[in-house]
């Protein structure tokens, strides 16, 4: 396994560095934000996160899933500020192991604040949490097979929490066609490109029964394939089953582009997925992503790059956190309104 994925990485090393210049040249950044914004602050920030992330995924491969899709739900709600990492609770963090419905994993919290440590021992309070956890996402995808790339640096922390309806806003949910996928990205200005690159994303991890299984009970979903459904029922007997499933069915644990081969074979696990094959103005690009990976892996790192600086705070504005879950300026007594939110992503996702 850890030799295969050696193997994988470095054959895609040279493409991949390549991409990485060309993105950094091409793609425009915002305000406060640079290529290089770590220099003389904390010049190894990068390689002590990538060095902690190659220990820590030799462990166990799927939180690699997990931080990418916390990088995802920061950015989409309230923007990169590192909102989703907040401790809903004024009674301390043990809040966030404690609901069990919570599909966000736990230990992507722990792994951030982790890594936050041994940044700011290395360097002092400089490096924001946001930063580190838009960091992480990118060697996730990289130390599972993907592209590696260069991110632009420089986002400072929120103090503001992200409400229940901000939440329910900006993440779209698994039984939305692509059509709903489309209209609800466009608003923050992906186009039909990007919203199938960044789908991808769902190469790597896992999904709780109640994510889909709204496509097997009461009436099996007929653009499903046949087996793939049966094997489903088996995994969630019951709509409420509490058992999880891999999203991407031929290589679980790898950043390529399978993904979407199993939407060709009607072997996508959401709606959200397996219509960006049925609707005409996605499946052409879901074809020429499944035929060419190093075409999806272009447009991959395009759609990060843009999703990682969606309302970012700059400059004078927000903190360098010195815990990940909590704002220096201490405690919060917003808590019920985002663990509001939680509540309801959980019922929702
Ligand atoms: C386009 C709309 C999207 C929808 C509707 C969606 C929905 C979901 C759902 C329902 C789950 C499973 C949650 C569970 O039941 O445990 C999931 C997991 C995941 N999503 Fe998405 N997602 C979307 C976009 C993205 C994006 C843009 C990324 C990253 C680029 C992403 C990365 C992931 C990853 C890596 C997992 C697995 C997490 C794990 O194993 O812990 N998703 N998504
Ligand atoms: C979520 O977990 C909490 C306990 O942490 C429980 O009270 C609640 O009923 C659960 N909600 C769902 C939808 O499972
Ligand atoms: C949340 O959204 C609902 C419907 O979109 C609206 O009726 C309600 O007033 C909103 N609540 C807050 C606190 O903004
Ligand atoms: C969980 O999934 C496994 C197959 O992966 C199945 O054997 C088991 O019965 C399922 N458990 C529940 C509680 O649904
Ligand atoms: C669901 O299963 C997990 C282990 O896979 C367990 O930790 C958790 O307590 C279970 N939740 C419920 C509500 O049974
Ligand atoms: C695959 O995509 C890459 C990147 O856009 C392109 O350079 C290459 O020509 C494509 N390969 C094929 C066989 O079309």
């Amino acid at each position: 396994m850890s030799s295969t994925s050696l193997l994988l990485i470095s054959s895609l090393f040279l493409a991949s560095w390549f991409c990485a210049t060309e993105a950094q040249s091409t793609i425009p950044i915002v305000n406060g934000l640079s290529w290089t914004f770590y220099k003389s602050s904390c010049p190894k920030v990068e390689s002590i996160i990538r060095k902690e992330l190659e220990k820590v995924f030799k462990k166990d491969i799927g939180q690699a899933a997990g931080l990418l899709r916390l990088h995802f739900h920061d950015c989409f709600v309230q923007g990169c500020d590192g909102s989703v990492l907040l401790d809903g609770s004024a009674s301390g963090p043990s809040e966030q192991d404690a609901p069990p419905n919570l599909t966000l994993r736990a230990k992507a919290f722990e792994i951030i604040d982790d890594l936050r440590e041994r940044v700011h021992k290395a360097c002092g309070r400089v490096v924001s949490c946001s930063d580190i956890l838009a960091i992480a996402a990118r060697d996730s995808v990289f130390l599972s097979g993907g592209p590696d790339y260069v991110i632009p640096l420089g986002r400072r922390d929120g103090l503001n929490f992200a409400t229940r309806n901000e939440t329910l806003n900006n993440l779209p949910p698994p039984f939305a066609n692509a059509d709903t996928i489309l209209s609800s990205l466009a608003t923050k200005n992906f186009d039909a490109t990007d919203v199938v690159a960044l789908s991808g994303g769902h190469t790597i991890g896992i999904s709780h029964c109640s994510s889909f299984t709204d496509r097997l009970y009461p009436t099996q979903d007929p653009t499903m394939d046949k087996t793939f459904a049966n094997n489903l029922k088996g995994v969630c007997p019951r709509s409420d089953s509490n058992n999880t499933t891999v999203l991407d069915i031929r290589t679980p644990n790898k950043f390529d582009n399978k993904y979407y081969v199993d939407l060709m074979n009607r072997q996508g696990l959401f709606t959200s997925d397996q219509d960006l094959y049925t609707n005409k103005k996605t499946r052409g690009i879901v074809t020429s992503f499944a035929v060419n990976q190093t075409l999806f892996f272009e447009k991959f790192v395009l759609a990060m790059i843009k999703m990682s600086q969606l309302k970012v705070v700059t400059g004078n504005q927000g903190e360098i956190r010195s815990r990940c879950s909590v704002r220096n300026s201490g405690y919060s007594y917003l808590g019920s309104v985002v663990e509001e939110g939680f509540e309801t992503l959980s019922e929702l996702i």
